[in-house]
């Protein structure tokens, strides 16, 4: 694995080491990253082992309703699995490279993939509360990088297919056969923790976003940093600011997320016993 040449890396290390004396044997190759409401997408596991971030150096303290804050390891069709079930926002820590050493230990463990979802405020009409929107690329205008802190030249990271276009058409053709509705566009990452504004969303548009949210951007260029091939899925949880008629809260982000964990659940599980 490339060097991370973060700040972190003690602490990965160290992480990495806690980690593997509580998992045992099992050595996951796929990484997933649980968002808002979608921390149930860990039943799916089975033989499962969790871990409380807590018994994990420098894994972070999480302050959000709906962010467990556990690695569940188990399986998962064809494959052995770890998900991050909670992660830290920008928004929490002022910092973007908080879930630094969660992607590393993930990397360090043996996951060559890393899977990030999120709840998201779609800008597709077409693409309403429920929908489910594969990430193709993203826009990230905030001013913030998890690799801030890094040294040397790895931290100049090709983002050209950050969203393996392999795993991409992996999924499309999944979610083809059985029939299940999924968009594909670009997020764009606001800080938050306000939701943007209607004009905010019209410059996004503008800017060609297809979702918003306020978080996975950091992890993808983590996770590129280390060499993994990364997909994204955005649950749609509401039209975007100003197009829906109605205000936004995190009660309804995460009352939503839970309603359509489900499709998310059975495209991950299609892929998961799926042959490659
Ligand atoms: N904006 C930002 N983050 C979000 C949204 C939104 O509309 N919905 C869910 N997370």
């Amino acid at each position: 694995m490339t060097n991370l040449l973060l700040a972190a890396d003690a602490e990965i290390e160290a992480a990495t080491a806690a980690a593997r004396a509580r998992l045992g044997g099992l050595t996951p190759e796929i990484g997933l990253i649980l968002g808002s409401g979608l921390g149930e997408l860990s039943s799916a596991l089975s033989d499962a082992v969790t871990v409380p971030y807590d018994g994990l150096p420098g894994f972070p303290r999480l302050s959000v309703a709906g962010h467990a804050g556990r690695l569940v390891a188990g399986r998962m069709g064809r494959h052995s699995v770890a998900m991050l079930q909670g992660r830290v926002h920008a928004y929490e820590t002022n910092t973007a490279d908080a879930m630094a050493v969660p992607v590393g230990v993930l990397a360090r463990l043996g996951c060559t993939t890393l899977i990030v979802t999120n709840a998201a405020g779609s800008l597709l009409p077409e693409v309403g509360p429920g929908g489910m929107m594969m990430i193709s690329d993203h826009i990230s205008l905030t001013g913030r990088s998890p690799l801030a802190r890094a040294v040397g030249d790895g931290r100049f990271v090709d983002m050209v297919d950050a969203y393996d276009p392999g795993l991409r058409a992996r999924f499309r053709a999944i979610a083809a056969a059985r029939g299940l509705p999924l968009a594909e566009g670009v997020y764009m990452w606001f800080v938050g923790p306000a939701f943007e504004t209607p004009a905010e969303i019209r410059a996004a548009r503008v800017l060609g976003a297809d979702a918003v949210g306020m978080s996975t951007v950091p992890e993808v260029v983590i996770a590129r940093a280390l060499g993994m091939r990364v997909a994204g899925f955005s649950l749609i949880t509401n039209l975007a600011a100003g197009m829906g008629g109605s205000h936004l809260s995190h009660a309804r982000t995460l009352a939503r997320a839970a309603d359509g964990a489900s499709k998310l659940k059975g495209l991950l599980q299609a892929f998961m016993e799926d042959e490659a």
